[in-house]
């Protein structure tokens, strides 16, 4: 029910006029029901959400979102692990859970330099694979994956994560061997395995002026070349102090919108512990207390001062995505806190809480500071 309507009623009760009561006037439950019109909202699926071997998580799942991912079972390195041998085991049981949900999904993901097994830029003797080669095995892979979720699958993130923060191309092998039009070829190739599917360039920190910039130039390179392009996909894999600024997040969605593509807010999470600055990262936190105390504060449970913060900071997000029309999907990068990556990245072991469910699959504070902004 827009927003608009909404404010008229107290007037209407007191003219004594009561708007029809029917299902669209009861208080939404779901993040799904109460963002309809406004963006699709969805979740990243692991593989035990997929299986169903999350008790619980995938009816969660099912009742909040309307779109789902695949968290890492359409990568190249579960879907192709071997060249020419394709296991789309789980892929198939992903779009079946969706199509029996009434969920789109987005496919994750054709191109990234990350989960792309060495074969792939290998010729037979070892050596740096050719650029025809590669270009070959790109196509086949294209076509085979894309190819067989056909009218499926709604959107692909075609080439994920090809900028480095200042904006410049990543020097990753694809980059390399294939020469700065990989990424036209890599969209130009999904467009003719699946012509109906939103093609969605995909990557991080997209909020920060210099790498936003460099993504108007990928959109802007394939618009000048007639390749289609969708969507840029942002990422935001965000935290509580980061970005400092979330109108820099504003800013980037009103750049990409002026080029005339959508905005999809991909990997959504908000980390809430420290980012360990200068440890390595590898540290065992068992064995050091003062390093758990410091890096992970949390693991007893997420104190009310933070969860709240947390959503202000969500309600403050939504309020951005609710205020721009470009933005066509909010997909949270994961279901509820026990499954995010972040209990793993950048430190193994940590107890982190990202998301708006949960480790019971129960809605947290920012769960209900996003749906207040739509009641
Ligand atoms: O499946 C194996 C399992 O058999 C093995 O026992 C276990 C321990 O080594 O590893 C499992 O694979 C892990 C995989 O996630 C599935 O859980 C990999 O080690 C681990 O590296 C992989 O991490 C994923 C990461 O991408 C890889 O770069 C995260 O789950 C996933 O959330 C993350 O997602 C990426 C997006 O695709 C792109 N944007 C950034 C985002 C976060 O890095």
């Amino acid at each position: 029910m827009k927003r608009s309507f909404v404010r008229l009623i107290p007037l209407l009760l007191l003219a004594g006029i009561t708007a029809p009561v029917d299902a669209s006037d009861t208080v939404p439950e779901t993040l799904r029901e109460a963002f309809a019109g406004h963006f699709h909202v969805g979740a990243a699926l692991g593989r035990a959400v997929i299986e169903g071997t999350a008790p619980g998580v995938q009816g969660l799942a099912a009742r909040q979102f309307d779109t789902v991912t695949a968290e890492n079972d359409m990568k190249w390195e579960n879907l192709q692990p071997e060249e020419g041998q394709f296991d789309f085991g789980i892929s198939d049981a992903l779009l079946d859970f969706a199509e029996a949900n009434d969920m789109q999904v987005t496919g994750h993901v054709l191109l990234w330099h990350q989960q792309t097994p060495d074969w792939v830029f290998q010729d037979d003797t070892g050596a740096p694979a050719g650029r025809e080669q590669l270009l070959q095995r790109l196509e086949t892979h294209i076509q085979a994956v894309a190819g067989r979720y056909r009218g499926r699958v709604h959107g692909w993130d075609v080439v994920n994560e090809a900028l480095n923060e200042d904006g410049s191309l990543r020097a990753s092998k694809w980059l390399e061997i294939l020469g700065p039009d990989y990424i036209a070829q890599a969209f130009a190739m999904a467009h003719a395995a699946d012509p109906d599917a939103r093609l969605i360039y995909n990557d991080y920190n997209l909020y920060q002026p210099a790498k936003r910039d460099g993504a108007v130039r990928i959109v802007k390179a394939l618009q000048a070349k007639g390749v289609p392009i969708h969507a840029v996909g942002m990422q935001a894999h965000y935290g509580l102090g980061h970005p400092e600024d979330l109108q820099d997040v504003a800013r980037s969605i009103q750049a990409f919108a002026a080029l005339g593509v959508d905005v999809e807010i991909t990997e959504l999470d908000m980390a809430v512990l420290p980012f360990p600055q200068g440890s390595d990262g590898g540290a065992n936190l068992d064995e050091n207390f003062e390093l758990q105390e410091r890096l992970d504060p949390y693991r007893d449970g997420l104190p009310e001062d933070v969860a709240a913060l947390q959503a202000e900071r969500y309600a403050a997000l939504f309020r951005i995505f609710l205020d721009h029309e470009a933005v066509t999907r909010v997909t949270f990068w994961g279901v509820t806190d026990a499954g995010s990556w972040k209990n793993n990245w950048p430190m193994v072991g940590r107890t982190d809480y990202p998301l708006v469910f949960d480790r019971q699959g129960k809605p947290k504070p920012a769960f209900e500071a996003i749906m207040d902004l739509v009641r």
